[in-house]
C-alpha cells in the first residue's frame, strides 16, 4: 500500500468534435456524485478544452491539454501557452508524448522547458517517456528512459508538480503491452532514477503506465505496486471503455 493518489488520464489525441462531449457527460454521470479517490483526467483536443471544463465542472473529472508552449506568450503562431490552458479550465497537461517527440521532433530539453511553463501556470505536467521497439530490441530500454528522465524532468521538480508516464512507444495503439514483470521493473527503475538524478521525492511521485491499456488488462497493470495509474489513448474515447479502467483502480 502507498498513499499516492491514483491518476487515470485519457488522451483523446486528435479525436473529438463538440458531439464527442456526450462521452464526457457519460463519464461524469457514470462516476456519480461520490468524491473520487482517483484523479480522473480527460485531455481532449484544444478546441474542446473550455467546453469540456464547463461540462465537467463540479464533477470528479479534471481536464488537461495535450501539449503547451514553453514560452508564456508571443509570436508563436498556432501554439498554446500553459496559462491559456489553465485559463480555459485545464488542470493538467500532457508533455513529451511520443507522438509529439516523433511528429514535432520534440527534444528532452524542450519538454523540460514546457514542464517549467506548466508549473508556472499551475498545471500538473504529465511527462511521457518510453523506448521504441528498436531501442528495446537493442537492450537499451533502461538507458533510454534514464536519459529521458534526466533530460525532461526539471532539476528542481517536486512530486506535486508532475506525473511521469512510462509509455513504451511500441505499445501505443498496437494492442501489445510489456509483461507485468517488465512494467514493474521499469517503474521501479524509474523511481530510482527520479531519486538519484533529480532528487525528487520518488516515493511521492505518481508513475503511470501507458500503451494499450484496456478494460481487460487494466486491473492487473494497476495492481502493480509501482504503478499509480494509467495514461489511456484509444480506450478513453468511449465512457463505456474508460469507466471500467477507472473502476479497476
Ligand atoms: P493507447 O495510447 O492507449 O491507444 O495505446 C496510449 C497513449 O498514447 O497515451
Amino acid at each position: 500500500m502507498n498513499d499516492r493518489r491514483p491518476v487515470i488520464a485519457g488522451n483523446w489525441k486528435m479525436n473529438g468534435v463538440a458531439a464527442s462531449l456526450a462521452e464526457l457527460d457519460a463519464l461524469v454521470s457514470g462516476l456519480g456524485a461520490q468524491p473520487s479517490e482517483t484523479d480522473v483526467v480527460i485531455c481532449p483536443p484544444a478546441t474542446l478544452i473550455a467546453r469540456a471544463a464547463m461540462r465537467a465542472a463540479g464533477s470528479a473529472v479534471r481536464i488537461g491539454g495535450q501539449d503547451c508552449h514553453a514560452e508564456p506568450g508571443g509570436a508563436h503562431t498556432g501554439d498554446i501557452s500553459a496559462e491559456m490552458l489553465r485559463d480555459a479550465g485545464a488542470a493538467f497537461v500532457i508533455l513529451g508524448h511520443s507522438e509529439r517527440r516523433t511528429d514535432h521532433h520534440e527534444t528532452d530539453a524542450e519538454i523540460r522547458a514546457k514542464a517549467l511553463a506548466a508549473r508556472q501556470a499551475g498545471l500538473v505536467a504529465i511527462i511521457c517517456i518510453g523506448e521504441t521497439l528498436a531501442q528495446r530490441e537493442a537492450g537499451d530500454t533502461l538507458p533510454i528512459i534514464a536519459g529521458q528522465i534526466a533530460g525532461s524532468v526539471p532539476a528542481d521538480a517536486r512530486a506535486s508538480d508532475f506525473v511521469l508516464a512510462y509509455e513504451p512507444v511500441w505499445a501505443i495503439g498496437t494492442g501489445k503491452t510489456p509483461t507485468l514483470a517488465e512494467i514493474e521493473a521499469a517503474h521501479g527503475f524509474i523511481r530510482g532514477e527520479l531519486e538519484r538524478r533529480i532528487g525528487v521525492d520518488a516515493r511521492a511521485t505518481r508513475l503511470l503506465y501507458g500503451g494499450s491499456v484496456k478494460p481487460t488488462n487494466a486491473a492487473e497493470i494497476l495492481a502493480l505496486p509501482d504503478v499509480d495509474g494509467a495514461l489511456v489513448g484509444g480506450a478513453s474515447l468511449k465512457a463505456a471503455d474508460f469507466l471500467p479502467i477507472i473502476r479497476a483502480v
